[in-house]
């Protein structure tokens, strides 16, 4: 019997500040390299032009260390993947730029990835994955949306934020607490040890706006409290730092949780995935799980490392994409306000 030539993928993630690459064999995931750029933590956030300078730096040594690890060479390489949108412009040029000239190099086709899109994809790294159609919480720095997924590549919206994306609150909450960047893992570290009833912070429910989020409001109230117990600018004692952690944590995991059973009942799906680097919150995942259990809805989260931008999830969404006939034409360009389900424009189906 003849042996099936495997599907090779070599995938790049630059979105943002994280430079990674990944191998995938088959729908196996042979490497995941990912450099977290430390160069922002000075600046308390990502410095657009710092990042794409860090990205070309990384850009070769991350190659060849994904291709290292996987233990293949250039020449097995059967299709390049990569993001081309959203994020920052100049950061998906660097990778995206690369990804085609290494295509071209070796001859092989390149796919275009949609960054949003590979967050999704990011539950079927691993198994258990859920089954279509299902809903998807997408909470990142840039993004929170309700996204249901009939099918492969069949997104629609359900609601999104009308402001602030739920990982910026975290983030800009962080800051205010001297907290540094990026600020999300560092308040869910904290908010464990704090009393999460210790301040009512306010949940927006948007009645007018049922699937819809807004976290500017919170953001202010966190602002509010600190200003009016003179606690901006100051030392903040561990307990009480804890406590504003853990409360403001609360507040948006509440609305976050809510809103999406409340989706998910009223499309009748059971299934529920979360996706992006604030479904790496511990309140998040043990709030939803056990409210979803309830409602007998099934909750699926990536492993954490899957879960903030990476390489995998690039990879297994160019690995898909290639198999249903998906290839981006070389004049691809990076767009930066890419939308879920936008029609790629340059590329060729088939
Ligand atoms: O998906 P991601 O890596 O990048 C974007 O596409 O935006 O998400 C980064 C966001 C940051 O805002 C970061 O603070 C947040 O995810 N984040 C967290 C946690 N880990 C990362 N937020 C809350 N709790 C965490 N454990
Ligand atoms: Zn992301």
């Amino acid at each position: 019997m003849k042996k099936m030539t495997p599907v090779t993928i070599l995938a790049i993630e630059t979105s943002c500040d994280e430079t990674s690459v990944a191998v995938l064999r088959d729908g196996t995931l042979l490497s995941n390299i990912v450099s977290s750029q430390l160069v922002h933590d000075t600046y308390g956030g990502v410095v657009p032009e710092l990042a794409s300078r860090a990205h070309q730096k990384l850009m070769i040594p991350i190659v060849n260390e994904a291709l290292g690890k996987a233990g293949i060479s250039p020449a097995d390489i059967t299709a390049i993947g990569g993001v081309y949108g959203p994020g920052l412009m100049g950061s998906l040029l660097v990778g995206l730029n690369f990804g085609k000239a290494y295509a071209y190099a070796l001859n092989v086709p390149f796919v275009g990835v949609n960054h949003m899109e590979a967050h999704i994809y990011s539950n079927f790294i691993t198994t258990p994955s859920p089954e279509f159609p299902f809903l998807c919480l997408t909470v990142s720095g840039g993004h929170t949306q309700l996204v249901l997924v009939r099918r492969d590549f069949d997104f629609e919206i359900i609601g999104e934020t009308r402001d602030d994306a739920a990982g910026e609150a975290f983030d800009k909450v962080a800051k205010m607490l001297g907290l540094g960047y990026p600020g999300g893992p560092r308040v869910d570290k904290l908010a464990k040890s704090g009393n999460p009833a210790a301040i009512r912070f306010p949940r927006s429910f948007l009645p007018g706006d049922r699937f819809g989020f807004s976290f500017s409001g919170i953001k202010t109230s966190v602002l509010y409290y600190l200003r009016d117990h003179r606690l901006l600018n100051t030392q903040i004692a561990d307990s009480l730092l804890a406590d504003i952690c853990a409360s403001f944590q609360a507040a948006v995991v509440d609305v976050l949780t809510e809103k999406t059973l409340d989706a998910a009942a009223f499309l009748g799906v059971q299934d529920i995935a979360v996706a992006g680097g604030v479904s790496a919150n511990s309140g998040l995942r043990t709030t939803l799980t056990s409210r979803a259990a309830k409602r007998n809805c099934r909750v699926f989260v990536p492993p954490f490392e899957y879960c903030t931008d990476n390489g995998a999830m690039i990879a297994l969404t160019a690995y898909r994409k290639y198999l249903a006939g998906y290839r981006s034409a070389l004049s691809q360009t990076a767009i930066p306000y890419l939308s879920l389900g936008e029609v790629i424009e340059g590329a060729a189906h088939g």
